[in-house]
């Protein structure tokens, strides 16, 4: 069975107010929307559930982020238990402005998406590596670095609660798309590790989406690609143009 298409917008800590929260609603719900398409939009925590209230019911809400206990002292955290019981059904995990700036570790990530699917949500589980990475020929070992802790750690069957997103950290808000060679080559990469390390039915049935620098202008190149399932989408998807992504292989 082919891979269903995946758009995600990731607001990251965007809009700032609730006007501008609104129009972003109204853009997607008067759009016309690819029906085969899987779209998810991932705003800040405060406004998860008064977007959902508002957004057209086919397309889902997803948190950026979560602990990975249910409950307890962890100030400003949320947990998967909260989201799910708010009918969450998506969060972000891996992104690597949380590795970065929050410094979280692969072992960490790995813990969150276990704790997070055995919760019942689904997970875009984010990898990628740096330009210095890249440029040393590190790209598809630092991939599999970031990948081994979330193998050892999840059942076959709870892969199909996954989606990939290859997140080069040189593309991501700086303008410097991948090319779709780029893009085709390390999902390629991800895939055969998957089938090497999961099982080939994981391989085959996992959706790897590609993120960083994704805009109306390059998405129908990199959707192209035969490993490509998809796109998370930053800056583009507080735009208009966040429509033409969605629906880049119609
Ligand atoms: O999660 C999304 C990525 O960080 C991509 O962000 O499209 O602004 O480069 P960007």
């Amino acid at each position: 069975m082919p891979r269903q298409f995946f758009v995600g917008g990731n607001f990251k800590m965007n809009p700032i107010t609730r006007e501008s929260k609104l129009a972003l609603a109204k853009t997607l719900n008067d759009a016309q929307i690819d029906p085969s398409v899987e779209v998810v939009i991932a705003p800040p925590a405060i406004y998860l559930l008064s977007l959902r209230e508002v957004i057209r019911p086919d397309v889902k809400v997803a948190a950026q982020n979560a602990h990975y206990k249910p409950n307890g002292a962890f100030t400003g955290e949320i947990s998967p238990a909260m989201l799910a019981d708010a009918q969450i059904p998506y969060v972000i995990l891996g992104h690597s402005e949380r590795r970065t700036l929050f410094h979280e570790t692969s072992d960490l990530v790995a813990q969150k998406t276990r704790a997070a699917i055995e919760t019942g949500l689904s997970v875009i589980l984010c990898v990628g590596e740096t330009l210095a990475e890249r440029e040393s020929n590190k790209t598809t070992q630092v991939i599999e670095e970031q990948l081994k802790p979330v193998v050892d750690t999840l059942s076959e069957e709870q892969w199909s609660k996954i989606v990939v997103a290859y997140e080069p950290v040189w593309a991501i808000g700086t303008g410097k798309v991948a090319t779709a060679a780029q893009a085709q080559e390390t999902h390629a990469a991800i895939r055969a590790f998957l089938a090497k390390a999961v099982s080939p039915a994981v391989s085959e049935n996992t959706r790897i989406i590609y993120g960083g620098s994704v805009t109306a202008a390059n998405c129908k190149e990199l959707s192209k690609q035969l490993d490509v399932d998809g796109f998370l989408v930053g800056g583009a998807s507080l735009k208009p143009e966040f429509v033409d992504i969605i629906n880049a292989r119609k």
